[in-house]
């Protein structure tokens, strides 16, 4: 298919790009470049613009003759979210609120949408499944959870099918170390994880030592991006068969503590990583891990990498950003 990835010289959007194209799709770029890298796309079509100008959506539907979307552009910081929740509604939901009427003026039918786990909140249930009631506790996944309401409604009138995927904790890098995570935007474990390992940072700060479980730190559903990339091929394999929506959870169906990945990292980098043990982060849950039989069973995906895969990609792309020998101890 002809297939349009807004987002697409971000970190999973690069990795999504890559795997689209190895299965033979004809794939192009939409980005506004304000995060993005353009070296990670390699010499995939870049169209420059912000999901909020329809004239150009539409114009480049039309000119590239695209069949599906999918749809990453998006801000995804939680915490900043909550200071800057106008920023975040006007692009995640205004913006795809533009992308979706320019689709509908091309008659552009299908839209894959990076969705996220945040829709759950702290979820009453764990392993979370999508029956779970969804309550988000931030802006930001709050933004997720309405355009999951705007695709319901362009299905409804329009006849736009789209398939929302609810990623869990997105980690890891590419098998070849040659595209991976940029850590000046986040504030996820991993990349600081291993900001600690390379001495960027003075020590990890584990945010939380005291929770329920079984050794004090919190536990997540931490998925290879590689694997979350999969799932976007089979997504759109599954919109042009089924023709309908549907919503499914991406993750490993296992949870990992902090505490866990940091020994891991430690195993895996040679190095005694530097750690101090600091107070909770407001709105942190205790245990959040996926259900993931749905995208298994209609999808027919199946997550193929472990944590360690996670932890040793990840030290290969950033030991590579940041020019220490992977396999050396410091
Ligand atoms: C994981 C665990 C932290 C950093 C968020 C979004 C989710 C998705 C992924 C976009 C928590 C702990 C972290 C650190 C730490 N983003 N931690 N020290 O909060 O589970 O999920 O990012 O879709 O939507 O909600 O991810 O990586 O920030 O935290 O101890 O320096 O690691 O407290 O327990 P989170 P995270």
């Amino acid at each position: 298919m002809k297939v349009m990835v807004t987002g697409g010289t971000g970190y999973i959007g690069s990795h999504t790009v890559q795997q689209l194209k190895r299965a033979g799709h004809d794939v192009i770029v939409y980005d506004s470049m304000e995060f993005g890298n353009k070296k990670a796309i390699g010499d995939t079509p870049l169209i420059e613009g912000g999901t909020a100008n329809e004239d150009l959506l539409e114009q480049t539907f039309r000119a590239y003759h695209i069949e599906a979307v999918i749809h990453m552009a998006a801000y995804k910081a939680v915490g900043e979210s909550v200071t800057q929740p106008y920023r975040y509604f006007k692009n995640n939901v205004a913006g795809t609120l533009s992308l979706l009427e320019a689709m509908h003026r091309a008659g552009v039918k299908y839209l894959v949408f990076s969705s996220s786990a945040a829709v759950y909140g702290t979820p009453d249930v764990v392993p979370v499944s999508e029956n779970n009631v969804v309550h988000p506790e931030s802006p930001y996944g709050e933004t997720k959870r309405m355009v999951e309401q705007l695709l319901h409604w362009y299905e409804q009138c329009h006849g736009l099918h789209s398939v929302s995927l609810r990623y869990f904790n997105a980690a890891g890098a590419s098998l070849d170390a040659s595209i991976g995570e940029d850590w000046t935007y986040s504030q996820n474990l991993i990349p600081w994880v291993m900001k600690a390992a390379l001495g960027q940072i003075p020590a990890l700060q584990i945010f939380g030592h005291d929770y329920p479980t079984p050794d004090g730190t919190a536990i997540r559903d931490y998925i290879h991006v590689l694997d979350l990339a999969d799932a976007h091929v089979k997504a759109l394999d599954f919109l042009r068969q089924q023709q309908r929506s549907e919503i499914f959870n991406l993750g490993i169906g296992k949870g990992t503590s902090v505490q866990e990945v940091l020994d891991t990292a430690r195993r895996i980098s040679g190095i005694d990583i530097p750690v101090e043990y600091v107070a909770r982060r407001a709105g942190d849950p205790v245990a959040v891990w996926a259900d993931n039989a749905k995208a298994k069973e209609l999808l027919h995906w199946q997550p193929q990498y472990t944590l360690e895969d996670i932890i040793r990609t990840a030290w290969q792309w950033y030991s590579r950003q940041y020019g220490h020998a992977p396999s050396g101890k410091r």
